[in-house]
């Protein structure tokens, strides 16, 4: 019998490559054996969006042929002033420097260094030495941000002031903000990119403990403290669901730990957002006034879009999806204290005994509400969502949500898309941005600005490279005009765009093999030499011209380009290892 195959797709999140693993092991009882980028992965997984369009066509639901939800127009036009054009980098995937001077080890240090793993992060793209080219690479580019995460174990070896703070570390992150100021970038820093002390994973169990809301708090505090003066954007967690999901819930990623889903993963969510709380308002009460900065979250925004938007029960599957992905976080912090409805009913339905989703009290909704200057949005992409009891076909939702009840997810056949690596497919749906800004401006009450903090396209690891990425271009062509319109022709308050990432990088568990950079690392060179690719030289143009202005040869290119930005092709370049279609490692 033939194997069936599977396409999952998750925008940006981490957990996509493990979610394979276990959603193959449960559906086929294939051989789990192949290794990508040092996670393990199935060898027999093969994505071919033709033969998932067909098993969509085959399955009771069939989704439509033709997508209903066409390209937009181009539209010229120019960001405000002020706005941010940022990368955005994370300090595990490109710092290396892992036990350099004094810092301390983090879970993915310590996962990566566990037998038959290759910890290709130990160097990474060695940005603790080589943070002045990383700054020139941002300047070159004309970007007037650049947003990174510093690293707690750097700062803290064992997480806690209690067992000091590692000077060298603190330097290191004031020559980095010193150098992008001389070179006229703002510094948007994250406190938390996954990189936990793994000290305190050891002693305290990490985000299960509360205790750590008191940790996370004298972090960040020594993080205002040190670099607050300088650092006016501060973002506490950047995709929690990214991290708890995965970590503490299916225990597929650091710190694996197993069979939280059903109640571990919604405690950890509930200190980690109590943290967040006590951060913003240890910032609100004690550096505010003399700092004058804002400090918000990071939050992954996969967009569930209805697939039949004239029924009503896929418009409301689509909103439970958003409500327990993008809401668990946003609705305590941006919208009514309190968790979204339907997890509270879904998830306490059967245990209002004990239930499994926490209860904040009076006091601590009050505390949370409102507690974030901004919200940072990484919108990658889209999922369809429709209404269906059915137990087949097994989707990301039946595999990473069990407890969201009659809905389901699946693509658009004609959505072009991105390297399946397993960490970013991303299928190429720009118009998710404004989707997705439309329906947080209307859900929440607290209003605050966007940041656009990351959005980008993958490809395959290739030797030569491709440095000619047109998807690339493409892609940014695309989104770029997607966050113009929704400014223009919406009048949300997008403040920055970031694109995801300034170099390939550390993707992961997929190590190197999986690359979203502007700039080519090669690896190979003990100089981890960085070349831009194509995509880079339009990043630039689009930047130092605010958008797209009439008339600029930028713009007419992607005038010229458009259409065809929208179809498969720029996204298939006919090879193995293109950006379009990646059949894993055979
Ligand atoms: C989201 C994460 O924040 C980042 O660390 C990751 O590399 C990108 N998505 C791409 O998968």
């Amino acid at each position: 019998m033939p194997e069936p195959r599977v396409l999952l797709f998750v925008g940006s999140l981490l957990i996509t490559a493990a979610v394979f693993q276990l959603l193959m092991a449960a559906k086929t009882h294939s051989r789990i054996g192949g290794v990508l980028g040092h996670t393990a992965l199935p060898e027999d997984i093969s994505i071919d969006t033709r033969e998932y369009s067909q098993h969509i066509q085959d399955s009771p639901n069939p989704v439509r042929q033709n997508s209903s939800y066409p390209k937009e127009p181009f539209i010229s036009g120019t960001v405000p002033s002020g706005f941010l054009w940022g990368t955005s980098t994370a300090a595990y995937q490109v710092e290396g420097g892992w036990n350099t001077s004094g810092k301390g080890e983090s879970i993915w240090d310590h996962w990566a260094h566990q037998p038959g793993r290759t910890p290709l992060g130990d160097t990474a793209c060695d940005s603790y030495h080589k943070y002045a080219t990383d700054v020139q690479l941002g300047a070159n580019l004309a970007m007037t941000a650049y947003r990174f995460s510093i690293s707690w174990p750097r700062l803290l070896p064992d997480g806690t002031l209690a067992g000091g703070v590692n000077q060298a570390g603190v330097d290191y992150y004031n020559k980095l903000i010193d150098e992008l100021i001389a070179h006229k970038m703002v510094p948007f820093v994250t406190m938390y990119h996954w990189d936990l002390p793994q000290a305190l994973q050891t002693k305290y169990g990490g985000w299960t403990n509360a205790s750590m809301v008191d940790y996370f708090n004298d972090y960040a505090t020594l993080c205002f403290q040190k670099f607050g003066d300088r650092v006016k954007r501060w973002a506490t967690f950047n995709e929690p669901w990214s991290f708890i999901v995965p970590g503490y819930g299916l225990g597929v990623s650091p710190p694996q730990m197993l069979f939280g889903m059903k109640r571990r993963q919604y405690e950890v969510a509930h200190v980690v957002i109590k943290a967040h709380a006590r951060a913003w308002h240890t910032y609100n009460d004690s550096f505010r006034a003399q700092q004058g900065g804002e400090v918000g979250i990071v939050l992954g925004a996969l967009w569930g879009q209805p697939r039949n938007t004239s029924d009503p029960r896929d418009v409301q599957a689509a909103d439970n999806f958003e409500q327990f992905f993008l809401g668990w976080f946003a609705n305590p912090i941006y919208g009514n204290g309190d968790y979204p409805d339907a997890m509270k009913q879904m998830i306490n339905g059967d245990s209002a005994a004990d239930p499994r989703l926490p209860v904040f009290t009076e006091a601590e909704k009050a505390y949370v509400r409102g507690a974030a200057d901004f919200v940072g949005l990484n919108q990658y992409s889209a999922v369809l969502i429709y209404a269906s009891d059915h137990t087949f076909p097994l989707d990301f939702i039946s595999l990473v949500m069990p407890d969201l009840k009659g809905v389901k997810d699946t693509s658009d056949p004609t959505w072009p898309h991105g390297a399946s690596s397993g960490f970013a497919a991303s299928y190429v749906v720009p118009w998710n941005i404004r989707e997705q800004l439309r329906y947080f401006s209307e859900k929440y009450s607290h209003k605050v600005p966007f940041y656009i903090t990351e959005t980008g396209i993958s490809e395959k690891e290739q030797f030569p490279p491709n440095m000619n990425d047109t998807w690339r271009q493409c892609f940014y062509m695309l989104y770029v005009d997607e966050a113009i319109r929704a400014i223009k022709l919406d009048g949300r308050d997008v403040r920055g765009f970031f694109a995801w990432t300034l170099m390939d990088n550390i993707e992961w568990g997929s190590g190197h093999s999986v690359r979203l950079g502007l700039h080519y690392t090669n690896f190979s060179d003990p100089n981890l030499t960085r070349t831009p690719k194509a995509s880079a030289k339009l990043y630039r143009d689009i930047a130092t011209s605010g958008g797209f202005p009439e008339g600029a040869p930028h713009t007419k290119h992607t005038q010229d380009w458009w259409d065809w930005c929208h179809t498969n092709a720029p996204y298939n370049n006919n090879t193995e290892t293109g950006a379009g279609h990646y059949r894993g490692p055979h």
